[in-house]
């Protein structure tokens, strides 16, 4: 590999540790005013975001940021947009994300996003000479650097903070994003700085078969990434359920061998979700609840609240990430996994 591991023992764990450096260098001289100048002459009034797996989850974040902020807008998934003819919105922006910028089905949605008369086109990507960056009216360089690791986590985040500089290139809450934005890198590393913690409930995990993620809004697809990463490398069956779906299915599932990890910011949302988190212990399943300062959760004998750093509203589901990273990182490592190549994964996905 072209890579050197340092002192690491993973390139996935090298890569874990990267993230305020590959955040910092996606955000260097981008958060001033004159970030993505040539989108701003662009009247944007729809967004439809394509992309797949890690990727699409980061459009899932996104789509929520958007239309928030009044601009209508849908992610989805490339393999399934490329065989549909939606209808397309007028003065309509087209975002593909992905690390590789091969995936083929990202650039075959690309492809039919084209035809279908979307005005413009943006990718957010990771490989600077890629396929995607050739095809597209604007490109946003992640700029996470190589990554080797089949799992991604550096392109993920730094995707994240990519689409919260296009929001502030839309003009949209400017000044909350780019204060959020500018503490980021010290409060990943001050996240890192739990990795020992986290290390320590790998034991829990490593004999078990299956378990359930929650979270709610902008977490939601943070609860799905972190189940993807833990059935990825540790062949742990991971389900990711919005929470206030439990009772429409997974709840039947919950006995004391299937944990719950729960991500739990204290926002809005947290009462909705402190409500299942009882549902899911009353019918005597483990928890493991990823909250922030001030989440009033209490551990008991069924409920481990991890409390992790705390952010703002925009870079909270990067924070819960990365914690959610760490943690299967460790379990894939207690179950003596090769955790930078798992078992029939690619890291790019270059056939349909
Ligand atoms: C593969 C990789 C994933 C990645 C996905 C999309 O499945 O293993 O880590 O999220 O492809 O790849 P892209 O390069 O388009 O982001």
């Amino acid at each position: 590999k072209l890579v050197d591991l340092a002192h690491y023992s993973h390139y996935m764990q090298k890569e874990i540790f990267e993230q305020g450096s590959a955040v910092a260098n996606t955000l260097e001289e981008r958060i001033t005013n004159n970030c993505m100048l040539e989108i701003e002459t662009f009247e944007v009034e729809a967004v439809r975001i394509l992309a797949c797996g890690t990727s699409y989850y980061a459009g899932m974040v996104a789509r929520i940021w958007l239309e928030s902020m009044g601009i209508p807008c849908e992610a989805e998934i490339a393999s399934e947009f490329r065989y549909r003819n939606p209808v397309v919105p007028d003065n309509a922006l087209v975002v593909a994300i992905s690390q590789s910028g091969e995936t083929a089905d990202t650039l075959a949605a690309l492809n039919q996003a084209s035809k279908l008369g979307y005005k413009y086109s943006l990718a957010i990507c990771n490989s600077p000479f890629s396929q995607m960056t050739r095809v597209t009216d604007l490109v946003l360089h992640t700029r996470a650097g190589p990554e080797i690791s089949v799992a991604s986590t550096k392109a993920f985040t730094t995707q994240l903070v990519s689409l919260l500089l296009l929001m502030i290139a839309l003009a949209k809450r400017r000044a909350e994003i780019v204060s959020e934005l500018r503490a980021l890198p010290s409060r990943i590393e001050a996240l890192l700085q739990m990795d020992k913690d986290i290390a320590e409930l790998s034991d829990y995990f490593a004999d078990k078969e299956h378990t359930l993620f929650l979270g709610r809004g902008t977490h939601y697809p943070i609860a799905l990434e972190g189940a993807l990463k833990l059935k990825e490398i540790s062949y742990i069956h991971a389900d990711a359920y919005p929470a206030g779906e439990l009772k429409h299915g997974p709840l039947a599932l919950i006995d004391a061998k299937t944990p719950t990890i729960a991500v739990a910011p204290n926002n809005h949302l947290l009462a909705k979700l402190k409500a299942n988190i009882q549902e899911v212990r009353a019918r005597g399943g483990k928890l493991f609840v990823f909250s922030d300062s001030g989440t009033p959760i209490k551990s008991d004998e069924l409920i481990e609240v991890i409390e992790v750093v705390k952010s703002g509203p925009f870079t909270s589901p990067i924070i819960h990430t990365i914690a959610l990273q760490l943690l299967a990182y460790h379990v894939a490592v207690t179950k003596g996994n090769d955790v930078d190549n798992p078992r029939n994964l690619a890291k790019s996905v270059t056939v349909e």
